[in-house]
């Protein structure tokens, strides 16, 4: 770990200095990479969601150095979250909580929460400790588009936008946090992630409800189409699968598959792993790859309707459509 940072010192120092002068850094995490800037500085903020091109009604989750900043950012902050962040920090979990009067409105979309999160990376933690404050991050993508898990995918989707992407490796987590909202009386997940609802409950000692409310607080990674690709991407249940190939060859257009187990014999694609977190790791490094070869049509085969796989649905869910013949709601 300590060679990780003796190796990155110069972009440490240089993303450090970019950081405490206004700019962007793109940020390695465990989850997927993030755009990170200065979560006190209004310019910062306004890149961001300038680079991203991301509308400003969508909050930034502030990244923290340790748990024992959170009093630097939220108020009233209930018991549940003291546990939460215990037990899961540093790690995949974003924490809603009430905002500190001081939090700018960029950050919260002028909301009277505040999303927070301690990274468990160790670049993002070293530079976190370096910067000194909190650095709001979303994930580095175009806004809508897939999310990046490798520094490349940072460097695709921004150029020279952003000269500094620190390189942490690839994400191993793969998908986004998982948000709990506790700003409210009952703890409620926003957006499913690695850690699950059960591991959750039992945390907190009671259960947790599962879903975006339909008013505030706005998610957008509760948008029905979300994380998704540019090639047109439809989700195929395991047992139709060969059929929506067939049909589809037969009519002369070109896919490609994202499949479970095997690809048909002749059938361009990927084949994933068959465990949701090795799943999930590679879910987006393989939408990406498959976007840029052009087909005509994108297909997933989706995995089985288990609990363990339920943010990858999430996910693929977001980033297809059902398939046009399909009649589940
Ligand atoms: O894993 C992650 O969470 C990654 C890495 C970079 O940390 N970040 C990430 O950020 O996914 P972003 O901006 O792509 O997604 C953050 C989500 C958004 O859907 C946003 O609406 C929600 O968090 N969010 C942030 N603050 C919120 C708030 N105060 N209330 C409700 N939702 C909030
Ligand atoms: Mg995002």
């Amino acid at each position: 770990m300590t060679d990780l940072i003796a190796i990155h010192e110069a972009e440490l120092v240089a993303a450090c200095a970019a950081l405490k002068r206004g700019e962007v850094v793109g940020l390695p995490t465990e989850t997927v990479y993030g755009l990170a800037g200065d979560a006190r500085n209004g310019e910062a903020l306004a890149r961001i969601f300038a680079t991203k091109r991301r509308p400003a009604d969508h909050p930034l989750i502030v990244h923290l150095a340790d748990a024992s900043a959170i009093d630097d950012w939220a108020r009233a902050i209930p018991p549940a979250a003291r546990r939460l962040a215990a037990a899961f920090w540093p790690g995949p979990l974003t924490l809603i909580l009430k905002r500190a009067p001081h939090v700018l409105d960029l950050v919260t979309a002028g909301q009277d929460s505040i999303g927070l999160r301690v990274p468990n990376h160790a670049l993002a933690l070293e530079l976190l400790r370096r910067f000194g404050g909190g650095l709001a991050a979303p994930s580095a993508n175009r806004f809508g588009h897939v999310s990046p898990t490798t520094a490349q995918h940072v460097r695709d989707e921004f150029g020279d936008a952003v000269p500094i992407v620190l390189d942490g490796g690839p994400c191993r987590i793969g998908i986004e946090s998982t948000i709990v909202d506790l700003s409210a009386d009952s703890a409620r997940i926003l957006r499913p992630g690695q850690i699950g609802p059960d591991a959750i409950a039992r945390v907190l000692g009671a259960p947790v409800a599962i879903g975006a409310q339909t008013s505030s607080p706005r998610v957008s990674g509760s948008l029905a189409s979300h994380y998704a690709p540019d090639t047109p991407a439809e989700r195929v249940p395991r047992e139709r699968l060969d059929s929506v190939i067939r049909s589809a060859l037969g009519g002369g257009e070109t896919i490609r598959v994202l499949a479970l187990r095997h690809l048909p014999d002749g059938v361009h694609g990927l084949v994933m792993p068959n465990e949701p977190e090795p799943y999930a790791r590679h879910l987006y490094a393989a939408l990406r790859t498959l976007d840029a070869e052009g087909a005509e049509r994108l297909l997933i085969e989706l995995p089985p309707d288990t609990p363990e796989w339920f943010a990858v649905h999430d996910r693929i869910a977001r980033a297809t459509v059902a398939p046009s013949d399909d009649d589940a709601p």
